[in-house]
């Protein structure tokens, strides 16, 4: 009998600060950088975003966001085996913030690491995670994406620093003979590197070159519209279903125009694609889960409804995951 991974339980979590785009015109007019609440919302959609006070870290998120999908599974810390952590902004170089999560959980024994594949980071490790179910060693992980991208901003680059936010998401993902996870499809193009990076590394004590994200939007946002619609297809012909037999899209959260060009693409409607930029901006490796959990605690998405879970960012990276809720 074949072995599938199943989600059975979806949390998330948010810093408590909201900041909308007017109050942030605010804070960056004081720095001499001109945006607007206009501006932002008619190129990108976002309304505002979370911002972690100083004393919140990557694991504090994660943790709130996995007690939540814990608690929603109906199972404890204990029963969990794996924790696949995504994030670009760990609290510490080392160990992995995967294990700083499993030591504030309680969890002993499970395996632990993190996955760095920036905004695609989500769809990495719930790849990484089924797989690793269905070799039949493990038997119900977690899967979180966390992020705190605000301290890797430059305030003064209204770029950028408009665009994204802080939060996490999670998932339980069980061994189970129902399907299920379907198909799971990973890319990559390190040629694409610097369009999207945090180039600085620490050095001798010291962080050697720019600390800060930088990005090429244009390059970004043409090279996203074209692999979200064709990383798509890819999971859809891998399952043998058609375009039609998506009830929810949710791709990465960066960009509504992003968005709503990739489900034009694939001929979707509008209304089967779940769009959180608008509250969260772009949470980085924490966007699929957040609107995931998102749409399961409203309501629109039940079981047995098909979704296609799609990541696409610095590396350059991107990959879809095509399930059965
Ligand atoms: O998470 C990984 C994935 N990331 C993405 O998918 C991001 C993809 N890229 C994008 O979403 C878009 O390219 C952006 C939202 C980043 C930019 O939108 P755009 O329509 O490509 O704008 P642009 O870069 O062409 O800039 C247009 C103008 C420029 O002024 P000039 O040169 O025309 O005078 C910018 O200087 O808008 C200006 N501008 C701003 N103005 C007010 C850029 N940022 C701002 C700002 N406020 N925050």
């Amino acid at each position: 009998m074949r072995t599938y991974s199943r989600i059975t339980g979806t949390g998330s979590a948010l810093p408590q600060r909201a900041v909308s785009n007017a109050e942030l015109a605010v804070e960056l007019a004081q720095r001499g950088i001109e945006t607007s609440d206009d501006w932002i919302v008619s190129r990108t959609g976002i309304r505002q975003r979370f911002i972690a006070s100083a004393d919140c870290s990557t694991t504090d998120l994660a943790v709130d966001a996995a007690r939540k999908a814990l608690e929603m599974a109906g199972v404890t810390a204990d029963d969990v085996d794996l924790i696949v952590l995504a994030t670009s902004t760990p609290d510490q170089v080392f160990p992995s913030t995967a294990c700083l999560v499993q030591a504030r959980l309680g969890i002993r024994g499970a395996a632990a690491f993190d996955v760095q594949a920036v905004c695609s980071g989500f769809v990495y490790a719930l790849t990484v995670a089924d797989a690793m179910i269905r070799t039949g060693t493990y038997r119900r992980a977690l899967v979180i994406g966390a992020e705190i991208f605000s301290r890797i901003l430059d305030w003064t680059d209204r770029t950028t620093c408009v665009l994204f936010g802080d939060g996490a998401g999670a998932v339980v993902l069980e061994s189970s003979i129902e399907p299920g996870l379907l198909s799971c499809r990973l890319h990559a193009d390190g040629s694409q590197a610097k369009i999207l990076c945090a180039a600085g590394r620490v050095d001798s004590g010291q962080i050697v070159g720019d600390p800060f994200l930088r990005m090429d939007g244009q390059a970004v946002f043409k090279l996203a519209v074209n692999v979200l619609d064709s990383s798509a297809r890819e999971v859809l012909a891998d399952a043998k279903l058609d375009v039609t037999a998506i009830d929810w899209l949710i791709p990465h959260q960066a960009n509504v125009r992003i968005l709503s060009a990739t489900a034009r693409k694939l001929d979707l409607p509008d209304s089967r694609v779940i769009v959180t930029v608008d509250q969260h901006g772009n949470t980085s490796a924490a966007s699929v889960p957040l609107a995931l959990d998102v749409a399961v605690r409203d309501g629109r998405i039940t079981r047995g409804q098909h979704l296609v879970l799609q990541g696409v960012g610095g590396g350059f990276t991107w990959g879809s995951v095509l399930l059965r809720f």
